[in-house]
């Protein structure tokens, strides 16, 4: 068995239809399993890097892959092995879904016709929720739950669903720190005790730091790949977030403070 590539891209590069060219010249290869996390400033990529690998964008040039699938031409394959959580989800609010409607709703896409539920999905289902401490809430219509309840609810639908790859875009975004810390914790005992890659897109590595592997740093191409130390750089964290960014070191691991973080208006 040769080395298994979880995700790989070759001389990429992707073009909006006005004109606008969202990436360019990227190239890495990431092994699985992996728990990677993709950073970088607003606009830098990140979702449009999500969108081709899912299929949704295609490359003007050269060609990104997932497990071995090309995204262009085996597209079909991919929307199997993955369950994608969208940095905006559009489930709509006007219908008073149940939370625990809208995490089956996960698990009954993925199967064919006619999409009848088993005890085994509702198990699944209870136990997902669990892992992000939403299971007490679990007949509350999901459009009255805070943002950052919903943000747990949808990442409990991805946990109950199946698929070897979770992709996550901004699962942190509007969430309080007793949030993050339910939906990285569920996300990072998912990794340890199966069988699965996870990549999470995230304007802040810090919460997630010590469940990563690989990190990417996106400036609308790749500017660097590593483990989080590795990428934890001053010169290559202030290229791409500019001159306020810092490097501080605590039991041993790097992190970085930029405008972002929110830390450097105390320094
Ligand atoms: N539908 C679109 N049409 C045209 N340009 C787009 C479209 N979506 C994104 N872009 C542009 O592509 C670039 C990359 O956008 P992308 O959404 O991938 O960034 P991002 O890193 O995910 O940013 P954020 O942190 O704000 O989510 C930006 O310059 C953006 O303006
Ligand atoms: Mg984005």
């Amino acid at each position: 068995m040769g080395r298994q590539l979880m995700m790989e891209a070759n001389d990429l590069a992707v073009r909006y239809p006005n004109g606008d060219i969202a990436l360019h010249d990227v190239n890495f290869s990431i092994d699985s399993p992996s728990f990677t996390a993709i950073i970088g400033p607003n606009g830098s990529g990140k979702s449009t890097l999500v969108k081709t690998v899912l299929g949704l964008l295609k490359p003007a040039k050269g060609f990104v892959k997932l497990h071995g699938y090309d995204s262009v031409r085996e597209k079909n394959r991919i929307r199997k092995i993955v369950r994608y959580v969208p940095q905006r989800d559009h489930i709509e609010l006007n219908v008073p879904m149940k939370v625990k409607d809208i995490v089956l709703m996960g698990r009954l896409l993925k199967k064919p016709p006619p999409r009848f539920s088993t005890s085994k999905d509702r198990n699944a289902v209870i136990a997902a929720l669990k892992q992000v401490d939403m299971d007490d809430l679990w007949e509350r219509p999901f459009p009255e739950l805070s943002g950052g309840q919903r943000q747990r609810v949808l990442v409990a639908r991805a946990l109950a669903s199946d698929g070897s790859v979770l992709m996550l875009d901004e699962p942190l975004a509007g969430t309080d720190s007793h949030s993050q810390d339910l939906i990285v914790e569920a996300l990072g005992t998912y990794h340890r005790e199966n069988d699965v890659d996870i990549v999470m897109v995230t304007h802040d590595l810090n919460p997630i730091h010590s469940y990563v592997k690989d990190v990417l740093l996106m400036k609308n191409t790749v500017v660097g790949i590593g483990t989080p130390c590795d990428i934890m750089d001053l010169d290559m964290m202030k290229h791409v977030y500019g001159p306020t960014a810092r490097i501080v070191e605590h039991s041993g691991h790097r992190y970085c403070i930029t405008k972002d973080s929110g830390f450097d208006r105390h320094d």
